[in-house]
């Protein structure tokens, strides 16, 4: 197989989320690592990268310096992975896009809705792939619940039940941990905490599974412990483009649960239930039937599924192979586009700069709408109205 060169920003050791990037890129062998600045301090940086196995030259101290060695490399890198803190995803996306390279940027794409839409505009011109990593869209039973909500298995969908809750930031004991605090200070996390690190998650995957948009919202935000300025804890009501009502809870103090990512779809037809920590099971209620288990990796399910998925039936499949399955459609498409021909359908269904832009735009949204006590608001984006 063709070998793509990969580069990645950020994720440095020690981080929370460069491992799984670094897995789920070597896993079908699309991508090769061959280019990094990987820390925010440049010898940790060059010395993490050559123990990855990274050429001393191509383990860079920082991105800019990343940008000049590779922009005229006849090798330079296909695609490169943004993994650093949020405000400085829009700089190095922008310059990377910019330069003519391909870019996955972690969530959020960037702070401000200008930023974000500047991003999409900019890879417009560039005909480049911007994508961002909502990476569990990438798990096979959540391309399956797209799949029959497409094909109409539930009828017109009324009510979609989103929830992205965890306890990890309760104790306020720990409030003032500096790990957790810059979370909810604006001056280093933006205008929202919990809902633009967790909730968008949640929201863009409502979207996905439904095919529909966000268009309206009313938010309430609190901030559970005493000091916080930004929010730990949000219900979002919405209303989507194509009528179905929308709940969406996120929560960093809601004690007892672990990662928390849930999504319910509701139809006039049937019921969808799935859960980020038992991904491999679909529960799906038939309207007056009997509730049925789908299982990742059991056979006819839809293409979208079976392609997604990996490993046979019964053996747990988990978030890095859901990153994975982002990157292999990355993979396939940059494959296509070097050989002057367009991608399959099947392959296009990473998350792209446009769902990054609804997820700032719907942030603000959020923002306003709590500070107008839940006064309903307009969540498109300015460039889609
Ligand atoms: P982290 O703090 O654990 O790691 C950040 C890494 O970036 C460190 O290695 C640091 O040295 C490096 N870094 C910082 N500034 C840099 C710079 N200017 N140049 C090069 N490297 C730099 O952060 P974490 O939790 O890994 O988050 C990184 C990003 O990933 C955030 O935007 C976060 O929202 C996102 N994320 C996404 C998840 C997902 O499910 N899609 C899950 C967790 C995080």
């Amino acid at each position: 197989m063709t070998k793509l060169n990969w580069g990645m920003i950020g994720g440095g050791e020690g981080s929370q989320i460069g491992p799984a990037h670094r897995l789920a890129a070597g896993l079908d062998g699309y991508f090769a690592l061959a280019a990094g600045a990987l820390d925010h301090n440049p010898a940790a940086g060059r010395d993490f990268g050559q123990r990855l196995g990274l050429a001393p030259e191509r383990a860079y101290g920082d991105w800019r310096e990343m940008l000049e060695g590779e922009r005229n490399r006849p090798d330079r890198v296909d695609l490169v992975t943004i993994a650093t803190p949020n405000a400085t995803h829009y700089e190095i996306s922008k310059a990377f896009l910019e330069a003519g390279f391909n870019v996955l940027c972690e969530k959020p794409m960037t702070v401000t809705e200008a930023e974000a839409e500047d991003l999409v505009l900019a890879a417009r011109k560039a005909g480049r792939i911007c994508a961002v990593n909502y990476g569990y869209t990438g798990y096979a039973l959540v391309r399956h619940m797209r799949a029959m909500v497409a094909r109409g298995d539930l009828g017109k969908i009324r009510l979609v039940v989103a929830a992205f809750a965890h306890g990890h930031h309760a104790n306020a004991a720990e409030a003032d941990n500096p790990r957790v605090r810059w979370r909810y200070d604006p001056a280093q996390a933006g205008v929202s905490a919990q809902f633009a690190d967790c909730g968008i998650h949640a929201l863009h995957m409502a979207a996905f599974v439904t095919g529909q948009e966000v268009a309206r919202l009313s938010s309430d935000f609190v901030s559970c412990l005493p000091g916080r300025i930004l929010e730990d804890d949000a219900m979002v009501n919405f209303r989507m483009d194509g009528g179905t009502v929308g709940r969406l809870w996120t929560s960093s103090v809601a004690i007892g649960r672990q990662h928390g990512l849930t999504l319910q779809v509701f139809g006039e037809t049937g019921g969808l239930r799935w859960a980020q920590e038992q991904p491999n099971q679909l529960y799906y209620m038939p309207l007056g039937q009997r509730l049925q288990v789908i299982e990742r990796g059991e056979g006819n399910l839809s293409p979208e599924a079976d392609r997604a998925s990996r490993v046979t039936v019964g053996h747990a499949e988990g978030m890095p192979l859901a990153f994975g399955n982002i990157y292999r459609d990355l993979g396939e498409n940059l494959l296509a586009l070097r050989a002057g021909r367009r991608a399959e359908p099947a392959v296009t269904l990473f998350p792209t700069a446009e769902d990054g832009l609804r997820s700032i735009a719907a942030i603000h949204a959020a923002v306003a709408s709590a500070k107008a006590e839940g006064a309903w608001v307009d969540a498109r984006p300015k460039l889609f109205r």
